[in-house]
């Protein structure tokens, strides 16, 4: 069976032409492979090499050709395999060139954990988020400030953990689905971020350890049911834990370590169900666990109050 399918597969494949990479898009890679260095590592990014959807971490659409993923970032994984196979490094450095905004149906981009010059980002990097739906350069050394990021037209996924960004928290719009902004040096309060939205946010994951935030926890989380992980640890948020959070019904895991907060843990929580994790160790919160916890939140399987 396995083998007819195998040749009838191979005998389709063939019978249709594979639309090969479009000429501008390809050169647009050929001037970003320009600007980067250390590049050994994209070898076959080569003008001869015509067909750019061959090309080591590119990925294009097989019906269109266009250039849909660019998988040009580090996972440990990556790191160490390249490492035991003495490959040298796998660290992209040098510049982003603005050809990245030539690939106009480009939607997954992962430049995380590279090396490149650690300075600001530049202004039209950031217009990529309108149409990208995953954008990840964590553990780069990126500096400056984050714009807001209202454009996007899909959903998107944007990792910006692990850099040097400063300022305060960028407005996302409504189709962020998962924002990773930890282990940074934003600083400033959350309530212009979080309050004063009009529409539901499809947020679910909110991540902003790691950071000099402060100010209280505002009490405004009924637009941004969506979410299922919250965390805040390791700022210095002070007040209360906000009532509103029992709005969030879908939540399964609420950090909140290593901050200033005091005061009662409301007993609203109790409509958060879901809730598999607390974590509010480190804090000024009453050292006892609330009766109501036990009885409401019957799949809480980690809860760390020290
Ligand atoms: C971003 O890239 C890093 C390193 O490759 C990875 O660990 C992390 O999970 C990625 N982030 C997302 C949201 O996929
Ligand atoms: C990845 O490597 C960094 C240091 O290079 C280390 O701090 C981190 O814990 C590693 N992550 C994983 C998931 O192994
Ligand atoms: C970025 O921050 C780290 C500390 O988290 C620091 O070691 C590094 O020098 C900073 N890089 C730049 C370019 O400022
Ligand atoms: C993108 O470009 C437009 C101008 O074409 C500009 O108004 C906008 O602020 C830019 N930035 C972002 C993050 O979209
Ligand atoms: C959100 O995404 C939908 C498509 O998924 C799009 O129609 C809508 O315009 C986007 N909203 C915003 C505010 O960008
Ligand atoms: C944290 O907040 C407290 C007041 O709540 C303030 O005294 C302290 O300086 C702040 N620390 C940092 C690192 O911002």
């Amino acid at each position: 069976m396995l083998l007819c399918l195998n040749i009838f597969t191979n005998s389709f494949s063939k019978g249709i032409p594979q639309p090969s990479c479009i000429k501008s898009e390809r050169q647009a890679l050929l001037k970003i492979k320009q600007q980067f260095k250390h590049s050994n590592m994209l070898t076959d990014w080569k003008a001869r090499n015509e067909d750019c959807c061959k090309w080591v971490r590119v990925f294009c659409n097989t019906v269109t050709g266009h250039v849909t993923e660019l998988q040009l970032g580090n996972s440990n994984d990556t790191i160490a395999s390249s490492r035991s196979k003495k490959a040298g490094s796998l660290k992209l450095g040098g510049k982003l060139s603005p050809a990245l905004l030539d690939l106009k149906h480009l939607s997954y981009l992962d430049l995380s954990n590279n090396d490149f010059d650690p300075t600001q980002i530049p202004d039209w990097f950031w217009n990529l988020t309108s149409h990208l739906q995953y954008l990840n350069i964590s553990g780069n050394q990126f500096q400056g400030k984050i714009p807001d990021l209202l454009t996007n037209k899909a959903s998107l996924v944007l990792d910006l953990s692990f850099n040097n960004f400063t300022g305060s928290l960028p407005g996302i719009s409504l189709n962020v689905t998962v924002l990773d902004l930890s282990n940074n040096f934003l600083s400033g309060s959350m309530s212009q971020f979080l309050c004063r939205k009009k529409h539901q946010m499809k947020l679910e994951v909110l991540n902003l350890e790691g950071n000099h935030l402060f100010g209280e926890i505002p009490d405004c989380w009924e637009k941004w049911r969506s979410l299922v992980a919250i965390e805040l640890c390791n700022n210095n948020f002070s007040g209360g834990i906000p009532s509103s959070m029992g709005a969030l019904t879908s939540l399964e895991s609420l950090h909140l370590r290593n901050n200033h907060l005091e005061g009662e843990i409301p007993d609203s929580l109790t409509n958060c169900t879901p809730l598999l994790t607390l974590d509010f160790a480190a804090n000024h919160l009453p050292g006892e666990i609330p009766p109501w916890m036990g009885e409401w939140l019957s799949k809480l399987i980690i809860i760390n109050f020290q």
